[in-house]
């Protein structure tokens, strides 16, 4: 690596509960994650941004001036389109030698596009000379997400990925973008991630969907309720004008409402080392995005059943957009390898092939060191 001068990185994440509650403007609860996306990078004095994987054999070449093109390119169209939405937002692109190594897993759930983009547009601001604004690079990265790779997503996974603090959880307002760390203590427990493993995640277009329905109902209860926006609308305003809603709009209103809760007693619980209630809560997130948002899949329910079912595991749901991808779980200490062996041999049996587990810490966002 010595022929770079920065090596630059971003967070992958995990939410630990308020799912599909960023676009919605309520409250989410991430955490940043040791798997990480690192970028080594050094000038080159040419107008071309050439990338390279550690990974992969594929090189790519993007013109600085043409950043705007690349959308279909496959390979380097995440960096493209970062560099781009960087330079839409008035920042000098200076031509550079870019070597990409990714760890945190692809389709896992846990926004390995989020660090991609958000570490691309770190080092280009770094060998620019610049200061980083860690919240100007997050919406950046967002914009690249949703107008360059065409997944209308919220804030959570960039800002987690750009502002996470070691150790700490992000309680975020997503309306707002204030942001409360709230230290992860959870004592005897630990927090077990697990990838089910289901290939070929079509999760674009069902997540554009699901929000196109929350948009729906904002625009029916808004006149009733004077809601700027969804998570601002109560359970009592939801039981009052729910009838207004199509049946499937109304589930994924009641979603929003009730998860938007379950944000608000896990900060409690969470501050209170309260394991127990969290663990509650974490199922019954789960059981909601199955019944009523409807974002799981056999497979993520089959993992989260095996690990709710395990004597040491005080609750599991899924992590992220959903259908594919992990689950979160809070498992005594001393019962982990025990909880790990016995939910893969269960998920198997179910589905057919092994869940993966990941050893990863909290970690934080962004991170820049001089080689
Ligand atoms: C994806 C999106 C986020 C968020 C989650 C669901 O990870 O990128 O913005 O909406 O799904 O909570």
């Amino acid at each position: 690596m010595d022929k770079y001068t920065y090596k630059v990185t971003a967070a992958g994440r995990i939410n630990i509960i308020g799912e599909h509650i960023d676009y919605c403007g309520g409250k989410v609860f991430p955490a940043a994650l040791s798997l990480c996306n690192t970028v080594y990078i050094r000038p080159n004095g040419t107008d071309k941004i050439n990338i390279e994987w550690t990974t992969l054999k594929n090189k790519v070449a993007l013109d600085i001036n043409k950043l705007g093109e690349y959308k279909d390119i496959g390979y380097g169209s995440y960096q493209a389109g970062s560099a781009y939405m960087w330079s839409l937002n008035g920042h000098k692109i200076v031509g550079c030698d870019m070597l990409q190594d990714c760890t945190v897993p692809f389709g896992s759930g846990l926004s390995s596009s989020a660090a991609i983009e958000v570490s691309t547009i770190a080092a280009l601001a770094t060998i620019a000379g610049e200061r980083i604004n860690a919240v100007e690079v997050a919406l950046a990265a967002q914009r690249a997400e949703r107008e360059y790779s065409g997944v209308n997503c919220g804030i959570m996974d960039q800002y987690a990925s750009a502002c996470g603090k070691a150790g700490h959880a992000m309680l975020l307002d997503c309306k707002t973008l204030d942001c409360e760390y709230v230290p992860v203590r959870t004592g005897d427990y630990a927090i077990v991630i697990a990838n089910c493993n289901k290939p070929h995640n079509l999760v674009e277009s069902k997540y554009n969907e699901r929000r196109a329905e929350t948009e729906e109902a904002l625009s029916v209860l808004k006149d009733k309720t004077g809601a700027a926006c969804l998570a601002e609308v109560t359970s009592d305003e939801l039981a009052r004008y729910g009838k207004l809603l199509k049946s499937n709009v109304y589930a994924r209103a009641k979603h929003v409402v009730e998860e938007c809760e379950r944000v608000r007693l896990a900060e409690v619980a969470m501050k209170n080392g309260d394991m127990v209630e969290l663990g509650k809560l974490l199922n019954a997130s789960h059981a909601s995005l199955k019944e009523l948002y409807e974002v799981t899949g056999k497979e993520l329910d089959a993992l989260a059943a095996a690990a709710q079912s395990h004597d040491a595991c005080l609750g599991s749901r899924m992590t992220g957009g959903g259908f594919g991808g992990c689950t979160v779980s809070i498992v005594k200490r001393d019962g982990v390898d025990d909880f790990k062996r016995y939910v893969s041999e269960k998920y198997e049996k179910a589905i057919g092939y092994k869940p993966s587990c990941y050893d990863a810490d909290i970690a934080d966002g962004i991170t820049v060191t001089k080689l």
